[in-house]
């Protein structure tokens, strides 16, 4: 939430500003803003774009900070865009995060004269640097900082010294990007990847004073700190839309050779087995392990509950899941024959952290599924798994998902091949996962029903998905894919569910997707399918090739591919994804960037 970029060095800094902003917008796209300090401040409520739109004439200097706002105190005005400046107006700001003790310090600063120009919380942290500022901008920024209660990433720069910038965070994402020409700070590794791989990830507590050639890392408390540069394994074509119309069109699109990333090197189909390096320190504990907790936000949560039916079924190990905002509300007892499994694409959404930290108070084993190295909870987690997915432009999560559920697969035969899974069915999941990017790849070339199929469902202002077993927490998914995408009001149910009250919505204009692959349970949702049509709600069926009964049934139908039961989710998935991109998309939509939302949730 809020994206931050900086940039000190020898070539003009507001393009490459606005370059970084534009690699950043996922995460917030309410305002932006750019201060090149003494040359220019300038702000623009909305996208990028209006920002750069105000830029007609070409500005001077080298260094700079910018800022990408997702809007939490203050509406999103030009007056609460950052950057915020000190009451000189020669100290800038750029801040992701929230400065929870805003109001009392803000009443100490008016007390003192200072005057305000917007509601924001950042405003009160740069008019604070300024009061500490005597010559020496870290120092002020470590005074003000001790000052403040809450989260933070920052950027500051100041006119007095423009080659010079300040970083700082607490609970927000900062990286520093290490390149011959010039330093660069970041929210997030895949901004920088067009100028370097050579990035210095800064930990909760830590600032840094970057220059031109130079950069240093200390605690607040001024210890300095030896920190050498790791290289980001992401390329530069990731975050580029190669030929896409969207983003989230590629990244569904990009499926298949996710799986194949996520399970490279992974899977000893002659074994039955499944190697995960990053759990292999805990083997032991995850031999005696009695019950996993996983617990994730959003997309996260539903392939959390996805991992739980795969998990229980087929590694027979009992499995609760929780959402990250609610987990910590939960008595945790300490146990050592439990632990929890944090999901997460980002790795810094602010409940899943608050989440891992209460469950690291109680000596519980923390483990991760992560997409991003380096981030918040990749470093903070016991042991775990990365996805290896590649970075995740569009904001609604399509790819991320699909690897998250690829992870399951893995850690179920994993974890089951310990607990009684035969070789014989280890290699069975394990052959056919690995053959399941082929299957996807041919399906995705299949595609142009579903375009079809969603002109006609975006005519609808509702929709209600339904399924069962492993297909209830994808319905979930697919929920929400076609809400925050497409502004359909859309909610889910496991079928089971509809008779006891959520049936009376349903009539002609109310469609239901049905998810109905042939599984063991087929049958039952076929019978929620004619509980529906007796409603005469329209319904959208998904299932799988050669199944005649439904074609009977159901309104429209997708048909996907038969896998094996544990990989079906996957499949399914794809379709649902792709609808809510074409009615998205039929109904004139910035898919990549719906409204009110950002990418990384970094706020509890
Ligand atoms: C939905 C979506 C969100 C995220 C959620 C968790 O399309 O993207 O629901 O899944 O905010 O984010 P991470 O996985 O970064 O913790």
């Amino acid at each position: 939430m809020c994206g931050i970029f900086g940039y000190v060095g020898s070539r003009t800094a507001t393009p490459i500003l606005l370059d970084g902003l534009r690699t950043l917008e996922y995460r917030g796209y309410d305002s932006a803003g750019i201060y090149i300090p003494g040359h220019a401040l300038i702000k623009a409520v909305g996208p990028i774009d209006n920002l750069a739109a105000k830029i007609t004439t070409a500005i001077p200097g080298t260094s700079g900070i910018a800022h990408t706002r997702w809007a939490t105190h203050g509406a999103p005005t030009e007056a609460n865009a950052h950057p915020h400046t000190d009451m000189s107006g020669a100290i800038g700001i750029a801040h992701n995060g929230i400065i929870e003790n805003f109001r009392e310090l803000r009443e100490g600063l008016v007390v003192q004269g200072i005057k305000f120009e917007s509601e924001t919380d950042t405003e009160v942290l740069a008019k604070l640097i300024g009061t500490f500022y005597s010559g020496n901008l870290l120092e002020a920024v470590k005074h003000a900082l001790i000052n403040v209660r809450g989260t933070y990433g920052i950027a500051v720069i100041s006119k007095y010294k423009p080659d010079e910038i300040v970083a700082a965070r607490m609970g927000s994402p900062i990286v520093l990007g290490i390149a011959a020409d010039g330093n660069f700070v970041a929210s997030d590794p895949s901004a920088l990847l067009v100028h370097t791989k050579d990035v210095v990830y800064l930990n909760d507590g830590e600032c840094a004073l970057i220059s031109k050639n130079k950069y240093q890392v200390f605690t607040l408390r001024g210890k300095k700190l030896d920190k050498t540069p790791e290289k980001v394994q992401w390329n530069v074509e990731a975050v580029q839309k190669q030929g896409y119309e969207h983003f989230m069109l590629k990244e569904i699109f990009e499926a298949p050779e996710v799986i194949v990333n996520s399970t490279r090197g992974r899977l000893l189909v002659g074994k039955g087995r499944v190697k995960l390096g990053g759990l292999e320190s805990k083997l032991k504990a995850l031999s005696n392990l009695k019950r996993l907790m996983i617990v994730g936000c959003g997309s996260a949560y539903y392939a959390g509950q996805v991992g739980r039916y795969m998990i229980e079924e087929y590694a027979g190990l009992p499995v609760e899941v929780e959402l990250g905002s609610e987990y910590r509300y939960k008595k945790n007892l300490p146990d050592k024959n439990s632990a929890v499994l944090v999901v997460t694409q980002s790795g810094e959404t602010a409940d899943t952290i608050a989440s891992l930290r209460s469950a690291k108070e109680q000596n519980l084993l923390t483990l991760g599924i992560v997409n991003v190295v380096g981030s918040t909870i990749a470093r903070e987690t016991d042991a775990g798994v990365y996805n290896h997915a590649g970075p995740e432009v569009a904001v609604a999560s399509t790819k991320a998902f699909i690897s998250q559920l690829t992870v399951f697969v893995l850690l179920t035969v994993f974890l089951g091949r310990e607990r009684g899974m035969t070789e014989a069915e280890g290699k069975q999941i394990l052959k056919e996962l690995d053959e399941l990017p082929k299957v996807l790849e041919e399906y995705l070339k299949q595609t142009d029903k579903i375009k079809a199929v969603a002109k006609k469902y975006a005519k609808y202002t509702d929709a209600m998905f339904i399924g069962r077993k492993f297909h209830s927490p994808i319905a979930s998914e697919g929920a929400l894919k076609l809400k925050e995408v497409t502004y359909i009001h859309s909610e889910a149910f496991a079928g089971g569910e509809l008779k006891h009250g959520s049936i009376a919505l349903l009539d002609k204009d109310f469609p239901v997707i049905a998810l109905a692959p042939q599984d063991d349970v087929y049958k039952k949702i076929i019978s929620n399918i004619e509980e529906v049509k007796a409603r005469k709600a329209p319904v959208l069926a998904i299932s799988t090739e050669g199944d005649m009964t439904i074609a009977d049934l159901a309104d429209d139908v997708l048909y996907i591919p038969k896998v094996h039961p544990i990989l079906q989710p996957i499949i399914t998935t794809v379709p649902l994804q792709l609808l809510a991109y074409y009615v998205g998309v039929e109904k004139g939509l910035n898919v990549d960037r719906p409204r009110n939302l950002a990418k990384s949730v970094t706020v509890e």
